[in-house]
């Protein structure tokens, strides 16, 4: 097999997603929306004081995002279309149905905002004299509002994802967009994206300038007061946020912090994160008042925590949000609320079209049972990869031990005591071909892999045993 696909189907559909979305947010949230403002705010200073050194330094930081902005943000942000779209099919198309026009508007936004990246690293050399300079920077400041404007219409639905407001009420795009959690969120992010867009300067700051030069000295001063002035605003937007995640997903909070095996710790890892804030408003205040003890290794260590804050912060908010895809409309599972009677009672593979059988029957236990695996549970877990079958049932009842009736119990309320799960969507016949499958699960240890590799099946004509 393959390795790049060997490890796709190892790691899973939902480390997949998270990979790809985390690095966008990486590169999207200090760089494109943090970091255009900052060097535009350089490149002003650098014109108004007549200093070349820092024209020209804003340049090279502004070459830095135009690469990294330009391929690892634009493939990553374009990745996310593709694995949402192979793996959460339907709650993809629901969030464009609704968002219609919220996402025709993020497109021309999106593009505008790539042309402008290139107008304004490329004419940066050229548009330096009189006027131009002066076009140029406005070009800087377009730029800016740009970058932020793709990110203030991607949270209206991201925020809807977690709490759908009133929505369910009118199916109104303004009460979606503007749900409850929409501006908190967007006060957390766009302040994060300010302050970790200095924490990543700071980083550059230590390839483009000179130790003990006055310029490292002046550069360091201006980043860590940019730094500085972002962070009360900011804690304001978490506080805010926080307190308005809808009390359910908060209670998932033990298992979203960490997995389920590290849940006692989260309480430390709560002080681990502040402590994280804390180092960087240190490093911001020295920074500021005496910017020569800030030497190479303190310009790494607030880049790094910086970014791995972001990146959990991420992991949180999509944990939390279990069982849901879209809160109380549709699970991860990506079958909607609504639809859940008709499915307890014909079964998933009765109105499922990829799958080898419609119907279960003595005869084709196990490979109705791998069906409905891939239906209900493949989305969060892998058969032998991360997050798999036979480690958590093996967590449960230990290897050898897995009892077939305990399961069938297990399964039926796990929703229940395992608030992150969706309840089963199966019949009860469904139920025993799962479980079927899962003991010659446990037995062969046989992984299941992805369509590419097993092809994808369907139930023979004249098979779809469907009215019943
Ligand atoms: C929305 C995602 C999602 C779906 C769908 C889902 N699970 Fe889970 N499941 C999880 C997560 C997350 C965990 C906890 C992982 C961890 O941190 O250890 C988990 C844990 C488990 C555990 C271990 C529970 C424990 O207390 O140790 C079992 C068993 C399990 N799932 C079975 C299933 C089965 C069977 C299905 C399909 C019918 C299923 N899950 C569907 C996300 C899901």
């Amino acid at each position: 097999m393959d390795f790049p696909i060997f490890f796709v189907d190892h790691i899973g559909n939902r480390m997949l997603i998270a990979i790809i979305a985390i690095l966008h947010v990486f590169v999207n949230h200090p760089l494109a929306v943090g970091a255009y403002p900052l060097v535009t705010v350089m490149e002003w200073l650098g014109w108004k004081n007549g200093s070349e050194e820092v024209d020209r330094l804003a340049y090279k930081v502004t070459m830095v995002l135009f690469i990294v902005t330009t391929t690892i943000g634009a493939l990553t942000g374009v990745g996310i279309w593709f694995t949402t779209a192979l793996i959460a099919p339907f709650g993809i198309g629901s969030l464009l149905r609704i968002f219609f026009w919220a996402w025709f508007i993020e497109w021309i936004v999106f593009i505008s905002e790539v042309v402008l990246i290139l107008v304004y690293f490329l004419t940066w050399k050229r548009w330096k004299e009189g006027i131009m300079k002066k076009v140029h920077i406005g070009v800087g400041v377009t730029l800016s509002v740009f970058s932020w404007a793709t990110m203030a219409i991607i949270v209206g639905i991201l925020g809807f994802m977690m709490h759908s407001g009133s929505w369910p009420l009118d199916q109104s795009l303004i009460s979606a967009f503007f749900n409850p959690l929409y501006a908190p969120q967007l006060l957390f992010r766009t302040t994060y994206a300010l302050m970790t867009a200095g924490l990543c300067v700071w980083f550059l700051l230590f390839f483009f300038t000179q130790k003990g030069s006055e310029l490292r000295r002046k550069a360091v001063r201006f980043v860590s007061i940019w730094t500085l002035v972002w962070v009360p605003p900011f804690i304001v937007g978490a506080v805010w946020y926080w307190n308005v995640v809808p009390e359910a997903m908060r209670s998932n909070l033990d298992v979203a912090m960490l997995t389920q095996a590290f849940q006692n710790w989260h309480e430390s890892f709560g002080y681990i994160m502040i402590a994280a804030l804390a180092a960087i408003i240190i490093t911001a205040i020295v920074g500021m008042s005496k910017p020569r003890l800030i030497n190479g290794v303190l310009l790494l260590i607030p880049f790094v925590l910086g970014i791995w804050l972001l990146g959990h912060f991420e992991r949180v908010r999509e944990f939390v949000r279990k069982p849901y895809v879209v809160a109380d409309y549709m699970y991860s599972n990506g079958i909607r609320l609504i639809d859940y009677p008709i499915y307890k009672r014909d079964g998933v593979l009765a109105h499922a079209t990829f799958v080898a059988h419609n119907r279960v029957t003595e005869a084709n236990m196990v490979e109705a049972g791998k069906d409905v695996f891939r239906i209900a549970c493949s989305r969060c877990h892998t058969t032998t990869g991360i997050n798999s079958m036979v480690d958590k049932f093996n967590n449960l009842y230990g290897p050898g031990g897995w009892d077939p009736t305990v399961m069938s119990t297990f399964i039926e309320t796990m929703h229940n005591s395992r608030t992150y799960m969706p309840p089963f969507p199966g019949n009860q016949r469904e139920l025993e071909a799962l479980i079927a499958y899962l003991k010659d699960l446990e037995e062969n240890r046989e992984f299941l892999p992805g369509a590419q590799s097993r092809g994808i099946p369907q139930a023979a004509v004249g098979n779809n045993e469907s009215s019943m």
